[in-house]
């Protein structure tokens, strides 16, 4: 068999520039003609046709040495060359990936600038043994650089800060195992994997908080119909349980409703205007029945200055609504409760409620607008709380674009304060 002709690589280059040439020639041979037969050739009107029609036909054809362009973008362009690698080094740096490149020692050879924050470090030229203890990463790093395989898991680092990093290891094979890479592209999954645990941890609560009234009226409903079915003298207060059971998973079923349509409305400003004392003064009415059944005395002193909010009217209410009988429910009987306006600063105004009574341990105050806490289950239950009163507080204010100030002393009372921005409004009639 004949071999094969050896490829000439400058093949493609010189068939480009003959075809160009013939092209040209061809153009030119028709401007020259044209002119021609406009004029004879020999007069100089003709000449002059002919010639300004060639250098026409030369410029137009090849614009600014086209053809040397066209014949260089022919030509193999030099890839590896160092102002062009240290370009795309610069871009590999800049990408907002944290990750590291290892040597086949598992030594960092690169890092981007997000791995460098992340490690709060550059760890370039250490083993990775001294960046990352986890046993997980440095087995997976071992088996790319020895077989190859990719793997992603979940990792704690404990510096610069205990955090849940993912990591993606990647392997880059050579020939050559002294040559072999590895990349490892990291990921701070900390919030996400709290935010996890937290939605698991609601979901269990939430069916927790809801068996056991059921539990309690299933039970009740097995008694009436076996030991007590002749038992009329007590059906009344079994039906009675089974009333107050029901109604409890009503409160809570309406309360988590509740909670997950200011969830899902946060972000919403709300639109209504409202005078803020008339709002307070409305919860306060609301809760009247209830304070006089615990002998609370409700002293409310809300100054005689016109303070306007950006609001949602039942929300805030809510609000208040809770606050007081939180002030009510937790607070001593027959002792005093007072609602009373605080001065910020121009621009927000603060209600404070504030009851006499146990208060609480300041370790448990900032659980306090946590879902279902509460410092005594059994008396939050006894009352009819749900435990996610507070949590709704917190949500609403967030969407007023206010917050939550709580300030408790043990053996004395609670002092909960509701800040909020004030908003500037014209002299409305109505409140007059
Ligand atoms: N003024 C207060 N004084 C003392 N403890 C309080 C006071 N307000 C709230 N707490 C504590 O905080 C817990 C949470 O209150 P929160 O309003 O969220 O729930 P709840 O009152 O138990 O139920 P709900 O408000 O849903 O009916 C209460 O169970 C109580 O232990
Ligand atoms: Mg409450």
């Amino acid at each position: 068999m004949e071999p094969a002709p050896p490829i000439d690589p400058l093949k493609p280059l010189v068939d480009a520039v003959t075809r160009t040439r013939m092209r040209d020639m061809l153009l030119m041979a028709i401007a020259a003609a044209s002119g021609a037969w406009i004029a004879p050739l020999d007069s100089p009107a003709g000449g002059a046709i002919a010639a300004v029609a060639f250098v026409a036909t030369l410029r137009l054809v090849m614009p600014k040495g086209a053809w040397l362009w066209r014949a260089e973008s022919l030509l193999p362009r030099p890839s590896n060359r160092p102002e062009s690698a240290l370009h795309d080094a610069r871009i590999l740096d800049r990408l907002p990936i944290p990750y590291l490149v290892l040597d086949a020692e598992a030594r960092v050879t690169s890092c981007s600038t997000d791995a460098r924050a992340l490690l709060a470090r550059d760890p370039r030229g250490q083993h990775i043994a001294t960046v990352f203890r986890a046993p997980a990463v440095l087995a997976a790093i071992d088996s790319a650089l020895a077989d190859g395989t990719d793997e992603s898991l979940d990792f704690t680092a404990l510096r610069p800060r205990r955090r849940q990093l993912h990591a993606t290891v990647r392997a880059l094979k050579a020939a050559d195992p002294t040559k072999a890479r590895v990349v490892l592209a990291l990921q701070d999954v900390t919030q996400m994997r709290q935010l996890d645990a937290m939605r698991m941890d609601f979901v269990a609560n939430a069916s927790h908080e809801l068996r056991t009234p059921l539990a309690a009226i299933t039970g009740m409903v097995e008694t009436l119909q076996g030991p007590a079915r002749d038992d009329h003298d007590n059906h009344h207060r079994f039906l009675g349980i089974i009333e107050r059971e029901s109604a409890r998973m009503a409160r809570l079923v309406d309360d988590l409703l509740s909670l997950s349509r200011i969830e899902l409305q946060e972000n919403i400003i709300p639109t209504g205007q409202e005078n803020l004392a008339l709002i307070v003064k409305e919860a306060v009415s609301a809760t009247a029945a209830l304070a006089t059944q615990n002998g609370n005395t409700v002293t409310v002193d809300l100054g005689s200055d016109k303070a306007y909010v950006k609001c949602d009217r039942d929300e805030l209410l809510q609000v208040f609504h809770n606050l007081i009988t939180n002030a009510i429910k937790y607070g001593y009987a027959r002792s005093p409760i007072t609602i009373t306006r605080v001065e910020g600063n121009s621009e927000q105004i603060g209600i404070r409620i504030q009851d006499k009574g146990d208060g609480i341990e300041p370790s448990l105050v900032p659980r306090l607008t946590e879902r279902f806490f509460r410092v005594n289950k059994r008396e939050s239950i006894s009352r009819g709380g749900t435990g996610l009163g507070l949590a709704i507080v917190k949500h609403i204010l967030t969407r007023h674009k206010g917050r939550l100030q709580i300030e408790s002393v043990p053996g004395e009372g609670s002092a909960f304060t509701v800040w909020l921005p004030v908003i500037d409004v014209k002299e409305d009639p109505s409140d007059v």
